[in-house]
């Protein structure tokens, strides 16, 4: 057994800048923090486009940034949760520059800051078009400065540790459960561990791996909201799932595909059909930079009147230099695949990027379990509503991190360690014969959820998912019963659960709001409402 005051699941910005940020307040406490593979091996770390903060005080304003929000949010955002996000969320940036941070700068010395769809002003700091990986440099840095900050890699969370394990029956009606750690799979032992905490933090990222074409890299899968569903805790909002209109198309098969950031439609790329067309002038009046929900719905409908394989952006006016400066590894991938963005279109495709549902949590992230709370991607804060403004995540990552470690700082302390917590149960599991077949399940559900929950959906497509949803389930259930547990084994099982809930999610949603689009239901009610679950 390991035992720590605090257990920290994920090492993204969410995780990193929580579990800093509690140590500087408690050098008395331990801090696990961990990571299913390595410390610096995040969602994070693909960031391309930047970080969106008010930071330009002569044009831009909190309440712009506080207006963009709302609108691309489609009527779902927490407005609360807005202002808290956007006036504390330069603080927040100041803070990760402070620790060594760098964002690309003017000649002046001020910050360049771009421009995203959705954004009424230019307040995007970024780092070239890698701004993710340098925050998740200075976050890993910073968090290695501090004796008390824990970090175990390659080992997986299972299940969270609740009453369930100590032989009481939890219901979605119980409102009195509580968490007393993970139950967390060592491969090198081939072991599983009980990490007992006083308090457990989620900070796992996202699901973008549930689908065919997703930029998330393959550690997106969803872990941590399905842990929290079992555990029976609440989630909402899984029907808003977040298709990134430009992916890079190939024709080889990439998993993750590589994304071209909106950054550079906000430099001035113009989309435009394989024959050279411009078309968002059909969808919106702000062309090549409205909310990704319109652009990703216009690509996706002109894919499929014309019978294309993809839609283009167009490059070639940008001036080349400056082109470079911002974006040289955009244009070293271009090239690598044979595409020169100078003379040519890029293809893109529309391709799984957020999901805006997760973990409900309040406005010191904590979940309805008691002692659980949850920062980040895997959470479902109020910020995002029924589409995630560009850019806002990183955000979102820094201002929770921070107002959890706010608000534990004393309150840890009324909280004790659980007594009489069992062993991991495998009593009766075998040696699974045919790990293969889980590559099969793996692809079987991805093609579910791009066919028939995409960015288009309807009821008989939605009714026909999940029955399939349900011959996979039974499957996969009956493995994980019968033989021992893998990653491989847990993460589909995982992915399967969360097609579930962005299924049903859908299902329950009967208007086409922000990222959820139905053929069936394509007028928006006047109710504003979250999808509980
Ligand atoms: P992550 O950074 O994904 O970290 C998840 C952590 O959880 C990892 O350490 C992982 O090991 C751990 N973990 C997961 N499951 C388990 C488990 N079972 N056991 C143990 N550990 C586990 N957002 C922006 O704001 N601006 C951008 O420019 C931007 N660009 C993006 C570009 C790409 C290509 C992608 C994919 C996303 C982009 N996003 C952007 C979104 C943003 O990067 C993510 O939403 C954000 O980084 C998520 O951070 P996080 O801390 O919640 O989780
Ligand atoms: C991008 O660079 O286009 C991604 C930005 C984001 O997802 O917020």
């Amino acid at each position: 057994m390991q035992k720590s005051d605090i257990l920290v699941i994920g090492s993204g910005v969410a995780g990193l800048s929580f579990a800093i940020k509690m140590a500087q307040k408690r050098k008395d406490l331990i801090i696990t923090v961990l990571s299913k593979t390595s410390t610096s091996e995040t969602n994070t770390a693909w960031a391309q486009g930047g970080i969106a903060a008010v930071w330009d005080q002569k044009t831009d304003h909190p309440e712009k940034h506080i207006k963009d929000t709302l609108v691309a949010g489609d009527g779902l955002c927490d407005p609360e949760i807005v202002r808290i996000v956007v006036e504390e969320g330069p603080l927040r940036v100041q803070e990760l520059i402070d620790w060594g941070a760098r964002f690309d700068k003017e000649d002046d010395g001020s910050y360049d800051l771009g421009m995203e769809g959705g954004h009424s002003e230019n307040r995007i700091l970024h780092y070239k078009d890698i701004t993710g990986r340098e925050i998740q440099r200075t976050l890993v840095e910073k968090a290695k400065t501090f004796d008390n900050i824990k970090f175990v890699q390659h080992l997986y969370a299972v299940n969270l540790i609740t009453q369930h394990h100590l032989g009481r029956n939890l219901t979605r009606l119980s409102n009195d459960i509580e968490c007393y750690g993970a139950y967390v799979y060592n491969k090198e032992k081939n072991e599983t561990q009980t990490f007992l905490s006083k308090i457990t933090v989620m900070c796992t990222g996202g699901a973008g791996q549930v689908y065919q074409n997703t930029t998330n890299p393959i550690l997106a899968t969803g872990d941590g909201i399905a842990m929290v569903y079992r555990a029976k805790g609440r989630l909402a909002n899984m029907e808003f799932v977040q298709f990134h209109p430009t992916a890079l198309f190939t024709t080889t098969e990439e998993n993750p595909d590589y994304l071209i950031s909106e950054a550079v439609r906000g430099f001035g790329a113009v989309l435009k059909t394989p024959d050279g067309k411009e078309f968002m002038q059909k969808y919106d009046d702000r062309l090549s930079l409205a909310p990704r929900d319109i652009v990703a719905r216009a690509i996706d409908n002109e894919m499929k009147t014309l019978g294309a394989e993809f839609m283009c952006l167009d490059c070639r006016h940008l001036n080349q230099e400056d082109f470079l400066e911002h974006f040289p590894n955009i244009y070293e991938k271009c090239k690598s695949i044979g595409i020169d963005p100078f003379k040519e279109l890029i293809p893109v495709v529309p391709a799984c990027h957020y999901v805006c549902g997760g973990i409900l949590v309040d406005e010191h992230g904590a979940s309805s379990i008691k002692n659980l709370y949850a920062a980040g991607e895997c959470t479902c804060s109020g910020l995002h509503g029924a589409n995630r403004l560009a850019s806002n995540s990183l955000l979102e990552g820094l201002v929770f991190g921070h107002r959890i470690a706010d608000k534990l700082e004393k309150l840890i302390d009324l909280v004790e360690y659980k007594e009489g917590i069992p062993d991991w149960d495998a009593e009766g599991t075998l040696e699974p014969k045919e790990l293969v077949l889980l590559n099969q399940s793996w692809k079987e559900l991805k093609s579910i959820m791009s066919y028939y929950v995409g960015i288009v959906r309807s009821d008989v497509r939605l009714r026909m998912a999940l029955n399939r949803l349900h011959l996979l389930y039974e499957e996969v259930e009956e493995l994980y019963t019968t033989t021992s547990i893998s990653p491989q084994l847990c993460e589909l099982r995982n992915l399967i659960t969360i097609a579930y809930l962005i299924t049903t999610g859908a299902q329950m949603r009967r208007e086409s709001r922000g990222l959820h689009y139905t053929l069936d239901h394509p007028e928006r009610f006047d109710y504003l409402e979250t999808t509980l679950m």
